[in-house]
């Protein structure tokens, strides 16, 4: 079994598991305290066994998507713990991909001011990023995210079997935020060298899934060493946004149904690689490479129809942006990005497709 802890300076553990099969057995985690388990209806039918393990009605299921990850479900989510009698020592447990992810982990981190939380991604996307360095939150009608906390879980358990039930779609997206690691790779001061970019440029979708347990491992490693380096996003841990500013303005105006996350990321990773080799900053060849990668996986396959000036308006809405400035994260050698606040609004405009 693979284990990585992430230890923050401010004496806060994380703990994250990685081994097939992991989840028969996931009570040998438990400890003695209650435990309430947060899913949503698709896990719920696919995973019984699982949710058996439960106290009945210490189990709150939710609606399956995106939309639901806002006000409405956290407070649906929050009046079930309260009238079960939550306590401060007790356990809330996240089975699902990043939306049950993301809501669970802000409601352990608000509720009764915070009980303990246990993470187990089912997507793809979650093992290899939601379910690990403690974002939490839900959408606002403003933007995505826009409500949350930092609030790391106590441990995370990650068992790959899940996605033999993930559909080719969901796989995709999930493929999405891992071309952003091998992009991003040599910025993460991981001292163990995985060579996503190596690796993902090799294979096709088919037997990228043979090597899948590598991959979700590298993934988790970079992540955990960003976070553990700068949990509060002060500097580098900026590098993980690495295409999301463009990203979650797609995502607004598609109004979270017609690009996954995953997919917008893509779409976000294409734009910076357009203004970065546009701005002369990444040679045509990187360029070409970053493009081939995004199409081999189908990855920005759809059509984006928004009006750019649409999109820069979200951009600005951004939690990223200081000072009025959009910072963006940039391609600028293999592996590597860079952060740039002085991109003038027509570059910008420009990289849009
Ligand atoms: N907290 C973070 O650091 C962070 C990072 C990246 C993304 N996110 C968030 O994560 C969300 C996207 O996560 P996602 O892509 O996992 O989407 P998701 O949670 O909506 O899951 C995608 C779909 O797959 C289904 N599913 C989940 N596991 C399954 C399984 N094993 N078998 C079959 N179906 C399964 C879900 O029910 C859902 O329909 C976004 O809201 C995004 O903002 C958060
Ligand atoms: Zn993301």
């Amino acid at each position: 079994m693979e284990k990585i802890t992430i230890s923050s300076n401010e004496n806060i553990k994380s703990e994250i598991f990685i081994e097939n099969g992991l989840i028969n057995s996931v009570e040998d985690f438990f400890e003695d305290r209650k435990y309430f388990l947060i899913t949503n209806t698709t896990l719920n039918k696919l995973y019984p066994k699982i949710v058996k393990k439960f106290d009945k009605k210490r189990v709150i299921v939710i609606k399956d998507g995106e939309k639901y990850k806002n006000i409405k479900t956290y407070n649906y989510i929050i009046n079930k713990l309260l009238k079960e009698k939550i306590e401060r020592r007790d356990c809330i447990v996240a089975l699902g991909g990043g939306v049950v992810g993301d809501l669970a982990g802000f409601c352990a981190s608000s509720v009764l001011r915070g009980v303990k939380l246990i993470q187990i991604p089912t997507t793809l996307l979650a093992m290899c990023d939601s379910s690990i360095g403690g974002k939490t939150g839900f959408n606002s009608n403003y933007g995505k995210n826009l409500i949350g906390s930092f609030y790391l879980a106590d441990k995370v358990i990650i068992d790959t079997d899940f996605l033999n039930t993930l559909n080719e779609y969901e796989y995709k997206c999930g493929l999405g935020e891992i071309v952003k690691y091998a992009l991003i790779e040599k910025s993460c001061k991981n001292e163990i060298n995985y060579n996503l970019l190596d690796v993902l440029s090799k294979y096709q979708t088919q037997d990228v899934k043979k090597e899948i347990n590598y991959i979700v491992k590298a993934c988790a490693h970079l992540k955990s060493r960003v976070v553990e380096l700068d949990r509060l996003e002060g500097n580098l841990r900026k590098v993980l946004n690495f295409g999301h500013t463009y990203a979650h303005a797609i995502e607004t105006l598609s109004d979270y149904k017609k690009f996954s996350h995953g997919e917008a990321v893509a779409y976000g990773i294409k734009c910076a690689s357009k203004l970065s080799f546009n701005l002369g900053i990444i040679d045509r060849d990187y360029y070409d490479r970053i493009i081939y990668l995004l199409n081999k996986f189908q990855l920005i396959q759809k059509e984006v129809k928004y009006k750019k000036e649409d999109i820069i308006k979200i951009m600005k809405q951004d939690k990223k942006v200081e000072n009025q400035k959009i910072n963006l994260l940039v391609p600028t050698a293999p592996a590597v990005v860079g952060l740039f606040d002085n991109i003038d609004l027509p570059s910008i405009e420009a990289s849009l497709l």
